[in-house]
């Protein structure tokens, strides 16, 4: 059993917290702790906004911080209903094409591993080591060749009904149930609840924080001046 009060103390105190409930910040805490960076989810081309914004959703959800999208056809706006303003909490790193997607998640350590129908491992054969990133395809064509050629592993999610396919937000939370309740299994057996540093921890929780509080800029300047002052 991991202590959460014994993960933290946070470098320094961030005195916006004065106007923030205490259940609020407590809360942000919670998530911020197990935030996975290691694992990472690629949506290539998506055409439908709807559907990158359930995507963004789900991995939201299964507490992933960056996302990437290729392609992006709808700007950084996404279909703010159905995610639920779930982009304001994760990272969306936009890449113009798929050559510069790789390039940028290999830079970084990923792996790639890709959704696809025509592939013949499934999810569970595939040991979840180092860092991952899971790409789904699009509705109309998949996965690109491009893609493919750079995949480190390809899946597929084993169907037994008559249609095809499953719907692409669908994949990616299949795919994410496995994997990252696998790597959240080796997090605990290193006393870890998630794997964001405490960096980019802390600078993700002022900027969470500020979300709840009105002319946050503001207030951070009236603040550092009062202390200036003190
Ligand atoms: C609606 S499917 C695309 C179907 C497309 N017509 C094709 O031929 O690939 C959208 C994406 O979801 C993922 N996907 C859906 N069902 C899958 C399955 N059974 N196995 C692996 N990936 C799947 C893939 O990444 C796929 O590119």
């Amino acid at each position: 059993m991991i202590a959460e009060e014994t993960l933290f103390p946070w470098p320094d105190a961030d005195p916006i917290e004065a106007f923030i409930a205490p259940e609020r910040i407590v809360r942000v805490d919670h998530v911020l702790r197990r935030r996975l960076v290691s694992l990472t989810a690629v949506f290539e081309d998506i055409i439908d906004p709807h559907n990158v914004a359930a995507c963004v959703r789900t991995c939201e959800g299964f507490g992933l911080h960056d996302v990437h999208e290729i392609n992006p056809r709808h700007g950084p706006h996404l279909s703010a209903g159905i995610a639920k303003s779930a982009q304001q909490w994760v990272d969306v790193h936009l890449h113009q094409t798929t050559e510069g997607a790789i390039a940028a998640l290999k830079a970084q350590g990923f792996q790639i591993w890709v959704s696809d129908l025509q592939a013949e491992q499934t999810l569970d054969e595939l040991p979840v080591e180092g860092n991952v990133a899971i790409v789904v395809g699009n509705a109309l064509n998949g996965i690109s060749e491009t893609m493919r050629a750079a995949a480190d592993r390809r899946y597929i999610l084993p169907m037994y009904g008559m249609v095809q396919s499953f719907n692409l937000s669908v994949a990616l939370a299949m795919s994410l149930q496995g994997v990252v309740a696998r790597r959240r299994a080796q997090l605990a057996h290193q006393g870890r609840l998630g794997d964001m540093s405490m960096d980019r921890m802390w600078r993700t929780r002022q900027r969470w924080l500020e979300f709840g509080v009105r002319n946050a800029p503001t207030v951070r300047k009236q603040l550092a001046a009062q202390t200036k002052r003190d």
